[in-house]
C-alpha cells in the first residue's frame, strides 16, 4: 500500500518570519490521520526550519539540488548541504527551472542522482506544455523525460524517488487538470515504470501538482494512481495546506 504524501512547494515567497509562522501553523494542525507531508522552502530558511520540524511529522525539502557534487560553482547547493540542514526532499527538473533557468532532461538527471547520492530523496518534475497537449504529445514529452532520468540513474534508483506529473499548463494558472486527466498521465507514468521494474512502479508515488487546492483535492487524491499532491499557492497558507493533507 502506498503512503499518501503531500508536499508544498513555497517557490520565492516569505520572509524568515513568515516561514516559521507557516511551518509552525502546519506542525500544529497536522494529525495521524493526515497525509505525510513536507514543505520545500527557500534555501536560506532551511536551518531555521530544520529546527522547527524536529522531532514533528512535517519533513523538509528543498526546490532544487546541484547537478554536481562540490567546486567551483558559484551559486550553486549541494546535496550534501541539503542533507546537512536537514532535508529529506529535493525537488528536481520543476518546469519553471526548465523555462527560466534552463534546465535540460541531462542536468535534471544530474541532480536526481546527486540527491541520492546523499540520501536525499529527490523529487522529480515532469509534464507537459499546453501546446503539446495540444498537440497530442504529452506521453511522448513524459516518455523522454522520464527516460533521460532512467538512463542516468537506472530504474533501481527509483525506489528512493517520487514523481510529480505537473501539467504545466495548469501551474499558477488556477486551472487544475480533471482528476480523469490526471489520472490518465498517471496511469500512464506507473505503466511505463512497470514496463522496467514492476515493483517499482507499485510502490512508486505520484503526486499531481498544478492548482490543486482544498476543494479539488479529495476527487485527485481518489484516483487510483494519485499519491498525493504538489502544492504551490495553496500550500503558502497553513489552513488551505493542511486541509489538502487532510484530503487523503
Ligand atoms: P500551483 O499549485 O500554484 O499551481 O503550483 C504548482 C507547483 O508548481 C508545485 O510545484
Amino acid at each position: 500500500m502506498r503512503r499518501s504524501l503531500v508536499v508544498g512547494n513555497w517557490k520565492m515567497n516569505g520572509t524568515l518570519a513568515s516561514a516559521e509562522a507557516l511551518a509552525k501553523g502546519v506542525i500544529a494542525g497536522l494529525s495521524p490521520s493526515s497525509a505525510d507531508a513536507a514543505i520545500c522552502a527557500p534555501y536560506v530558511f532551511l536551518p531555521k526550519l530544520q529546527d522547527l520540524v524536529k522531532g514533528t511529522n512535517l519533513a523538509l525539502g528543498a526546490q532544487n539540488v546541484a547537478d554536481k557534487e562540490s567546486g567551483a560553482f558559484t551559486g550553486e547547493i549541494s546535496a550534501a548541504m541539503l542533507s546537512e540542514v536537514g532535508c529529506k526532499y529535493a525537488i528536481v527538473g520543476h518546469s519553471e527551472r526548465r523555462t527560466y533557468y534552463g534546465d535540460t532532461n541531462e542536468s535534471v538527471a544530474a541532480r536526481f542522482c546527486q540527491a541520492l547520492s546523499k540520501g536525499v530523496i529527490p523529487i522529480l518534475c515532469i509534464g507537459e506544455t499546453l501546446e503539446q497537449r495540444e498537440q497530442d504529445q504529452t506521453f511522448a514529452v513524459i516518455d523522454e523525460q522520464l527516460a533521460a532520468v532512467i538512463n542516468a540513474a537506472g530504474i533501481a534508483a527509483f525506489a528512493g524517488a517520487v514523481i510529480a506529473y505537473e501539467p504545466v499548463w495548469a501551474i499558477g494558472t488556477g486551472k487544475t487538470a480533471t482528476d480523469e486527466q490526471a489520472q490518465e498521465v498517471h496511469h500512464y507514468i506507473r505503466q511505463y515504470l512497470a514496463a522496467k521494474d514492476q515493483t517499482i512502479a507499485d510502490n512508486m508515488q505520484i503526486l499531481y501538482g498544478g492548482s490543486a487546492k482544498p476543494d479539488n483535492a479529495k476527487g485527485l487524491f481518489a484516483m487510483p494512481d494519485i499519491d498525493g499532491g504538489l502544492i504551490g499557492g495553496a500550500s503558502l497558507d497553513a489552513d488551505s495546506f493542511l486541509k489538502i493533507c487532510h484530503s487523503v
